[in-house]
């Protein structure tokens, strides 16, 4: 053997185990990345799940809160509203007393009529005559925003599952529609595929509360939009219920999309979004066992359903 053939053997050894080597790494790389896109995986839906469970945890803690502060709001808001709505009364004998100041200013000694004409100028009166309806006015629209403000703080709190009982579901997205019928009515277009489902045992009210507060935020979401159509389905999938609200609105953002459940979120003008809608029926299906979640495309549109688990015992 010459020194070029021994070469040529070392040479074609070391290619060997050099692709041997190659190919170990190869699939060693290949195993690590298949192993890590499990892990991540597995990291997302922990991470959602931990997400899920802190959400419920602080809705639970805020329940407790919330009905705490709405019972303490409660009684001024009950007295300072009765105040308030008997000052209408002491204006009219206040305005009286202007006008009646006014009408024997002219019979008055000099002096004193000088005396009452700076202190008119002075303090601005005829102003504060104009002024005092509209202040009256407008306190009184922010107590009612405030009593609505509590109200729904307090059908928040409302976890307890007294006044529960077997009732249809079906039968309560009819009634929800009912109520919800000069609101929709040549405005919306209402598409029903109402499917049979069986009683479940449940609090009605509340249920009724989450479809009412799903089909106004659809119909607002519609405003202004071509052909404004929701379309509703109730279904039997397994042991449970599942009804679907779907809109063709303006759709969610993926970032929105964390938060719409948070209690006090919206996206709507002060006075118009209390952003309770969706924290209250949560909750109600959280309560009931249920599950409540939504699919969403921007301009397209938004899905949301809620399923009950099919109970009918306590
Ligand atoms: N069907 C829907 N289409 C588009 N956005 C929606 C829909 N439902 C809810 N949202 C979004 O979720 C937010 C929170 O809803 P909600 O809790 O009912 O409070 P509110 O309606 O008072 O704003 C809304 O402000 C809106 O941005
Ligand atoms: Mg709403």
């Amino acid at each position: 053997m010459d020194d070029n053939n021994a070469y040529k053997l070392a040479y074609e050894r070391e290619r060997k185990a050099r692709l041997a080597a190659e190919t170990l790494l190869e699939d060693k790389t290949r195993e690590i990345f298949k192993i890590n896109r499990e892990l991540k995986s597995s990291y997302d839906v922990l991470k959602k799940q931990q997400a899920m469970m802190l959400s419920s945890e602080k809705l639970a803690t805020l329940g407790t809160l919330s009905a705490g502060v709405a019972h303490e709001i409660n009684n001024p808001l009950a007295f300072v509203k009765s105040n308030i709505e008997s000052l209408p009364q002491y204006y009219e004998t206040y305005a009286r007393l202007v006008l009646l100041i006014k009408e024997i200013m002219p019979s008055l000694s000099k002096p004193h009529r000088d005396q009452l004409e700076v202190f008119f100028k002075e303090e601005d009166i005829d102003f504060i005559q104009e002024d005092i309806p509209d202040l009256m006015k407008d306190t009184m629209e922010g107590l009612t925003r405030v009593k609505d403000i509590i109200l729904n703080l307090r059908s928040f709190a409302r976890t307890q599952s007294t006044d529960r009982g077997l009732s249809n579901v079906k039968e309560g997205i009819e009634s929800t529609l009912k109520i919800l019928n000069s609101e929709l009515k040549n405005s919306v277009d209402i598409k029903l595929t109402l499917n049979p489902v069986p009683d479940i045992f449940c609090n009605a009210n509340e249920i009724n509360q989450v479809f009412l507060n799903l089909i106004i935020n659809a119909k607002q979401a519609m405003e202004g939009r071509d052909r404004p159509t929701i379309e509703i389905t109730s279904d039997v999938v397994g042991d449970f219920i599942e009804i679907k609200i779907a809109d063709n609105g303006c759709g969610i953002p993926a970032e929105v999309q964390k938060e719409i459940f948070v209690p006090f979120f919206t996206t709507k003008p002060i006075g118009e979004g209390t952003g309770m809608g969706l924290a209250i029926a949560y909750g109600i299906i959280q309560d009931h066992g249920g599950d409540i979640s939504l699919q969403s495309s921007e301009g397209e549109g938004t899905v949301f359903s809620v399923k009950l688990p099919i109970t009918q015992k306590e």
